[in-house]
């Protein structure tokens, strides 16, 4: 019950897709159809400017940390229950609510099914669960965006490097395995979502932060 009850509520939040209801709203238009046809905060830079940019990307952040919240509420709430579908195993709960939230916003609901990348929602459930690991490797990805001012590519090493600095630090700092795995489908599916930016890191045309 608080893996379903929890997730489902994470995907219906994740779902809100902040830079498509923003750039309609004051531009009245559909961000899919501009710049990159990605729903996040680097296209939102690009249609409507730096403001709007840091409120989706502290917004799309945000959905996370609360999925994750959601996790954890729903799992303290129906431990000892019965009614808890890893009873006795820790951590199972926020770490798919926290999956279900970058599902939502990668192919929501209320947005026929066409979201964004799900990078500043990674960032805020990846934050939530465990930040020192997330800190670390933020900041090696922020060098990367100041260095290249390709934000695609501080992203994917954001989503490529978690699963392995976690694992090396698991013992360190007591992370649960599912936080493990779930940063593993994290980054498979961040890769996956990155195709076309790899394909243009690889041919030179991938646009860069400020073009
Ligand atoms: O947040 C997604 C970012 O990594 C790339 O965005 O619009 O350049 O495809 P975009």
């Amino acid at each position: 019950m608080d893996v379903l009850i929890a997730g489902v509520m994470a995907y219906l939040l994740g779902s809100l897709s902040v830079s498509y209801i923003i750039t309609q709203k004051v531009k009245k238009v559909d961000i899919r159809q501009y710049g990159s046809g990605n729903a996040g905060a680097t296209n939102t830079l690009r249609v409507l400017g730096k403001g709007p940019a840091i409120l989706v990307l502290a917004l799309d952040c945000l959905k996370g940390v609360i999925a994750v919240w959601f996790g954890f509420w729903a799992e303290s709430l129906f431990r000892g229950t019965g009614l808890s579908l890893f009873e006795g195993y820790e951590g199972w709960a926020p770490a798919i609510s926290g999956l279900l939230a970058i599902f939502g916003h990668n192919w929501p609901i209320y947005h026929r099914f066409r979201g964004g990348k799900g990078v500043a929602t990674t960032i805020g459930v990846i934050a939530a669960l465990i930040f020192f690991p997330a800190i670390y490797v933020g900041i090696v990805a922020i060098l990367a965006v100041v260095i290249t001012r390709y934000v695609s590519l501080g992203s994917i090493i954001f989503a490529f490097a978690t699963p392995f600095l976690l694992f090396v630090t698991m013992n360190y700092y007591g992370h649960p395995w599912p936080y493990f795995y779930l940063t593993c489908v994290v980054g498979a599916m961040s890769l996956w979502r990155h195709r076309t930016n790899i394909q243009r890191l690889v041919n030179g045309d991938e646009s860069k932060l400020g073009q």
